[in-house]
């Protein structure tokens, strides 16, 4: 939702003004069209040709020196979405609070129009003084946004709060930010990732779902505003900000926590690789070789997880996945009727397991809409683009 957005990156100085040259990397990454400006004691840290050559549209270090600008403090914000200055130090978050303006980073902000964030980065004991704490309030009062700072080891040596965001950490704030709230306050449950079917206590059935749809899916919905709970089965996936996460392993321990929370939940999102068969008699000790007979696996069918949630008299709005090596919209269609639920999104196991993108095609009772080969993440932005429309 970057994607085409003007962002003014404001730079001061900060030991952490190496971490915004990622954070430019980021958001230009996403589409955003960035440009920076630096204070002078920004460029002892780094310099305007490293914003340059990571794809900054330009790098205003001065009021004076610029001759492509009438007025660089002026003309840098107008017809920009946001100016995130990151680092803020606490100088910056003075002026910005008295509306000093004795340079170029400090009259554009005094200057813009759009909305303004600051992500504060010093010594704990400068954070943690009235003065800045003063400042803060004033700021935040006077509609800034106030990203961090996190707490942890400080470049000093010291402990404690002052550290910036890490470069991904406000990259999701603002995705979060500029992303239409089209599921606003809708209750969303979720299942990713695969299921493990104990055979003995160190082995077991799984599968090759690696979580990343689900969890993308979680995310997406999240910053659409929906209130997220994800059962997820093991993988080392984070959670995405803002999401509840209960953490599962066999596929009965999935339904009992779909089952549990159904109910608070509008919209359900099956999206997890669960196990069909589970083993009816898993060894209470580990099977060894030698010891016993070649074991006899002896298999009993797991509960369908989106079926008896479709079947439930107040059910939410259900969608389905169906991964499949052949035969994708007729097999995704009988989905849809023996499941009983109105959407499944089909794909293709060799296009899906563990990519990072995916091709899929929505089948519906009466239709079937293709998407365009995408990211895991874009596929979830119109996962949530088409639920918006069939439940608001
Ligand atoms: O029947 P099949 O496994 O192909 O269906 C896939 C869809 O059903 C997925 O949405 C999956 O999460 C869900 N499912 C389930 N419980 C099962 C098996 C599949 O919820 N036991």
């Amino acid at each position: 939702m970057l994607t085409g957005q003007k962002i003014v990156l404001g730079v001061t100085g900060s030991i952490a003004a190496y971490k915004s040259c990622e954070l430019l990397r980021l958001l230009t990454k996403k589409g955003a069209v960035v440009s920076v400006i630096m204070t002078e004691s920004a460029q002892r840290f780094v310099t305007p040709l490293t914003f340059k050559a990571l794809g900054a549209k330009e790098v205003i270090t001065s009021d004076w020196e610029d001759p492509d600008h009438t007025i660089p403090h002026i003309d840098a914000t107008r017809d920009a979405a946001l100016f995130l200055i990151a680092p803020a130090t606490a100088n910056i978050l003075a002026k910005a609070d008295q509306g000093i303006a004795d340079d170029v980073m400090s009259a554009a902000i005094l200057a813009r129009r759009c909305p303004v964030a600051f992500a504060p980065a010093m010594n704990i004991n400068m954070w943690q003084n009235p003065a800045t704490q003063r400042n803060i309030a004033q700021l935040v009062k006077d509609g800034a946004i106030i990203l961090g700072p996190a707490a942890g080891e400080q470049a000093c040596g010291d402990k404690g709060s002052g550290r910036m965001l890490e470069p991904e950490e406000i990259l999701e704030l603002l995705e979060g930010a500029f992303t239409p709230r089209v599921l606003d306050r809708c209750r969303v449950l979720i299942t990713a990732g695969p299921t493990f079917e104990p055979i003995d206590p160190v082995r077991g059935i799984t599968n090759l779902s690696s979580g990343k749809q689900g969890f993308a899916i979680a995310k997406a919905c999240a910053m659409a505003g929906a209130e997220v709970t994800l059962v997820a089965g093991r993988t080392s996936l984070k959670t995405p900000a803002g999401v509840r996460r209960i953490d599962v392993t066999t596929a009965y321990d999935m339904y009992r926590a779909v089952m549990n929370e159904v109910s608070r939940h509008e919209v359900f999102i099956s999206v997890a690789a669960v196990a069909d068969w589970r083993i009816a008699n898993p060894a209470t000790r580990k099977i060894k070789k030698g010891y016993t007979d070649t074991p006899e696996l002896i298999f009993e069918e797991n509960p369908d997880i989106l079926a008896s949630v479709a079947a439930l008299e107040n059910a939410p709005y259900c969608v389905g996945f169906a991964a499949e090596t052949d035969n994708l919209i007729d097999n995704a269609r009988a989905k849809v009727y023996r499941k009983r639920v109105p959407l499944i999104v089909a794909n293709l196991v060799q296009d899906a397991l563990g990519q990072d993108s995916n091709t899929v095609v929505f089948v519906e009772r009466d239709q079937a809409t293709p998407l365009a080969r995408a990211s895991k993440e874009q596929i979830a932005q119109a996962l949530v683009a088409k639920i918006a429309q069939e439940v608001n």
